[in-house]
């Protein structure tokens, strides 16, 4: 059985009491934070960078995956290096050099990870599953949170997994498959009967406004995603 990650993003949270938010989400039972940098260049809209994700460091242990909508890309990488960031993603058509900026991540000590928008080909894992830790596939257009779940996703998410379960074979090395936009605990199960195992949340999770709520709605996740996947075996 693989392991459910429930990664709520602190795009929805309430920024004002941002370390704070990110401790509730995680004591509610989520496994990962989200975080999502946007630059008004490669998406319309403008987040938080690298101070941010420096402050709220200190307030937990927890992996912090950073998803990275910005272009360029490499000249940001060692700031969130060094800002703490467990994991750095970016998007396929962000960098000139993929395999160079996937390189550039991993020699930092981080894990590596592209990031598919929903019209993006997966001919961009052709070569590099090597250098690869995550796939994240964006179920909506990146650049807000409360979006509606982008359908034909499932069917590239399905291609994804059987792609990573042949390598896992070959090489025993697993790729994590994450999905991101529009998660709910109404859609998680059909996404995780897709294959992913890793779930990015925003409004879903920070829109139940309480440290309460937000356990109710991870504990809904996991349990759905528990389900589908027991169903499937
Ligand atoms: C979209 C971001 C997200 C997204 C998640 O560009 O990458 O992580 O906002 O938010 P919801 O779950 O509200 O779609
Ligand atoms: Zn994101």
């Amino acid at each position: 059985m693989r392991t459910c990650r429930i990664a709520p993003s602190i795009l929805s949270a309430d920024f004002a009491r941002l370390g704070e938010e990110v401790r509730d989400v995680l004591e509610a039972g989520a496994d990962w934070i989200h975080f999502d940098v946007m630059d008004n260049h490669y998406v319309p809209n403008l987040t938080v960078g690298p101070l941010v994700c420096a402050a709220i460091r200190p307030h937990t242990k927890a992996v912090i995956d950073v998803h990275l909508m910005i272009e360029p890309v490499d000249s940001l990488i060692p700031a969130f290096i060094k800002a703490g960031a467990d994991i750095i993603t970016f998007h396929c058509e962000a960098s000139r050099h993929i395999d160079r900026t996937l390189q550039m991540i991993r020699d930092g000590g981080c894990k590596a990870g592209l990031v598919f928008n929903p019209a993006t080909p997966l001919s961009y894992l052709d070569y590099e599953l090597d250098r690869i830790d995550v796939v994240l596939l964006m179920s909506v257009n990146p650049g807000f949170g409360g979006q509606s779940f982008i359908e034909p996703v499932l069917e590239k998410c399905l291609a994804v997994r059987e792609r990573l379960d042949r390598y896992q074979a070959e090489t025993g090395r697993a790729i994590l498959l994450e999905v991101d936009g529009g998660v709910k605990p109404s859609n998680i199960a059909r996404i995780a009967r897709a294959g992913a195992d890793t779930f990015v949340a925003g409004s879903a999770v920070f829109g139940a406004k309480t440290k309460a709520g937000y356990a109710e709605v991870i504990g809904s996740m996991k349990a759905a995603v528990a389900a589908a996947w027991s169903q499937k075996a």
